[in-house]
C-alpha cells in the first residue's frame, strides 16, 4: 500500500486545529442562562430547571422551580404545588428524568400526599403499594414483613407497605388499611417483594418541553424569545460548529486512507478468486456445511411443538389466588399480576407459572423456562407430545 502524502497529513492537522477554534468560538457566544448548582456535589441545574435566587425567570419553564435549603446543607428541591418539596437527587436532562426522595428522609409519608397531577412529571414506572397501620399481632408481623421506621412507633403501632396481593389479603384480616399509592418506582422488575420500607428515590420523566434530543446532540435548551413558550436549541457543537473547510478536511483525513484499504482488500478478493473454480467448490462446500450446522443448531434450540406446549398443565385461579412455590404474584412475561379467573400455565419442568397466554407466545420461540432456563428433555417432550 503507498504511504499518503506527508503534506496531506500535515494540511489535516491545520483544518483540525483550525476546527477547535470554531468550537471554542460557538462556545464563546452561548446564550446568558448558564448551569447553576445549590452547593458542591449537587445536580446540575439548567433549562427546564431553574433556582430562582440564582438565576432570571426567562432560564426556566413553568412547573420547573427549584429552591436550595441553606440552613439544610444546601440540599436542592423540587417545589412542587400541593406537595411538600422533594429534594433532587439526579437529572438525566437527556432522558428528561429525574430522581427525587424526600429532605427529611421519610419517602413513604410523601408519597401518602404524592399528587403529580399539577405537576410536569409523571412516573415512568408506577407500582401500587398498599398501606397497613398494625397494632395487634406485633411480633409475629415484623418478623415477617419490614415495617416502615418512620411511621411507626414499634410498641404501639406499625405500618407496612406491600405490594403484593397475598400480603394485603393477610393484612386486611387484622390491620387497617390506610391507602393504596400508585409509586413512581424505579423498574417494574419490582416482585416478589412482600413489603417495602420504599426509601429508594422516585423516578420521575416529564414530556414538555422535549429538550432530551437538543441535550442528548450535546446542545443546550432555552426559549425563543421571552413572550413564548417556543424553545429552541442552542450551542450543537457538531454541524453549527464545524466549518465547511473542516467537514472537507475529516473527509479527507478519514475518507482516502479508507478507499486505499478498501481497493487494496478488494484487489485481494479479486487475486484469490482468481486462482480457479477449485477456489469456488471449496467455498460452496463450505456453505452447505454451515446451513446444516444451522439446521442441526435450529432444531435442537429453537421453540417446542403444538403438542408439547398445549399438554403442558393448565389452572384457573380461584378467589384466593394461591399459586405454588417457586411463584409470585406476577406473571414473569408480563409483570402483570394474576387475578382471580385467569388461566396459568405450569412449566411440568420446574413448576414456574405464567398466564397461558403469554407462556404460549414465548415456547414456540424459546424451548426453555423464561425464569430458569429448564428445557425439557428432548425425548421426554416427544413422548408425552406423542400421548396426547
Ligand atoms: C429547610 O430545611 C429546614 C430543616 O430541615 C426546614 O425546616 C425548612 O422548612 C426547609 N426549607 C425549605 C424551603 O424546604
Ligand atoms: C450553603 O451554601 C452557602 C453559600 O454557598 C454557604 O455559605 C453555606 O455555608 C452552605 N451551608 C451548608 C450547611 O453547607
Ligand atoms: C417549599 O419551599 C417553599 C420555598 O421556601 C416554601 O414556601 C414552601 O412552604 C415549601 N413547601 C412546603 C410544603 O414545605
Ligand atoms: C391532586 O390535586 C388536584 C388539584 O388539587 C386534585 O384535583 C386531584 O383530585 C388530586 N388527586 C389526588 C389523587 O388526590
Ligand atoms: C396508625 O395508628 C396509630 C394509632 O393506632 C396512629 O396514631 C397513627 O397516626 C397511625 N398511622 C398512620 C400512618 O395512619
Ligand atoms: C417572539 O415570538 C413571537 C412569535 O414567534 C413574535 O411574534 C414576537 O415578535 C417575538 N418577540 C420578540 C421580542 O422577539
Ligand atoms: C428577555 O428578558 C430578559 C430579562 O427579563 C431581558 O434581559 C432580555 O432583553 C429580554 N429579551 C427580549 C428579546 O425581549
Amino acid at each position: 500500500m503507498k504511504t499518503p502524502n506527508p503534506k496531506l497529513i500535515l494540511i489535516c492537522f491545520l483544518f483540525l486545529f483550525n476546527l477547535n477554534q470554531t468550537q471554542v468560538m460557538s462556545l464563546a457566544t452561548i446564550e446568558t442562562c448558564l448551569d447553576t448548582v445549590c452547593h458542591m456535589n449537587e445536580p446540575l441545574i439548567r433549562f427546564p430547571f431553574h433556582i430562582e435566587e440564582k438565576q432570571t425567570n426567562t432560564c426556566g419553564y413553568p412547573g420547573f422551580k427549584v429552591l436550595c435549603n441553606e440552613s439544610e446543607k444546601n440540599q436542592t428541591l423540587l417545589n412542587l404545588p400541593y406537595m411538600e418539596n422533594l429534594s433532587i437527587q439526579k437529572i438525566n436532562y437527556a432522558k428528561q428524568e429525574l430522581f427525587v426522595n424526600d429532605p427529611n428522609n421519610c419517602l413513604p409519608k410523601q408519597l401518602l400526599s404524592l399528587n403529580l397531577s399539577t405537576s410536569p412529571f409523571d412516573a415512568v414506572y408506577y407500582q401500587q403499594f398498599t398501606f397497613f397501620n398494625c397494632s395487634y399481632n406485633l411480633e409475629y408481623l415484623t418478623s415477617r414483613y419490614k415495617p416502615i421506621a418512620c411511621l411507626s412507633d414499634y410498641s404501639k403501632y406499625n405500618v407496612f407497605a406491600t405490594p403484593s396481593l397475598t400480603v394485603f389479603v393477610h393484612l386486611s384480616s387484622v390491620c387497617d388499611l390506610v391507602d393504596t399509592v400508585n409509586v413512581p418506582v424505579q423498574s417494574p422488575f419490582f416482585d416478589q417483594v412482600l413489603s417495602s420500607e420504599l426509601n429508594d428515590d422516585l423516578r420521575l420523566s416529564w414530556n414538555s418541553p422535549p429538550c432530551g434530543r437538543c441535550e442528548s446532540h450535546g446542545g443546550r435548551c432555552g426559549f425563543k424569545n421571552n413572550s413564548t413558550f417556543e424553545i429552541a436549541c442552542y450551542n450543537v457543537p457538531s454541524r453549527q460548529g464545524i466549518s465547511r473547510g473542516a467537514s472537507y478536511a475529516i473527509a479527507i483525513c478519514a475518507g482516502v486512507p479508507a478507499l486505499l484499504c478498501f481497493v487494496s482488500l478488494l484487489s485481494w478478493i479479486c487475486s484469490k478468486f482468481r486462482i480457479g473454480t477449485h477456489g469456488w467448490i471449496w467455498a460452496r462446500e463450505t456453505v452447505a456445511d454451515f446451513e446444516s450446522l444451522l439446521d442441526h443448531e435450529y432444531t435442537n434450540t429453537s421453540g417446542l411443538d403444538k403438542p408439547t406446549i398445549e399438554s403442558y398443565p393448565k389452572i384457573v385461579i380461584g378467589d384466593d389466588i394461591h399459586l405454588p412455590k417457586p411463584n409470585g404474584k406476577t406473571c414473569p412475561i408480563c409483570l402483570s399480576e394474576y387475578m382471580p379467573k385467569e388461566t396459568v400455565k405450569t412449566m411440568p419442568e420446574c413448576e414456574h407459572c405464567f398466564h397461558a397466554q403469554c407462556i404460549d407466545e414465548w415456547l414456540p420461540l424459546n424451548a426453555s423456562c423464561p425464569i430458569c432456563r429448564t428445557s425439557p428433555p428432548r425425548l421426554q417432550s416427544q413422548a408425552r407430545g406423542g400421548s396426547d
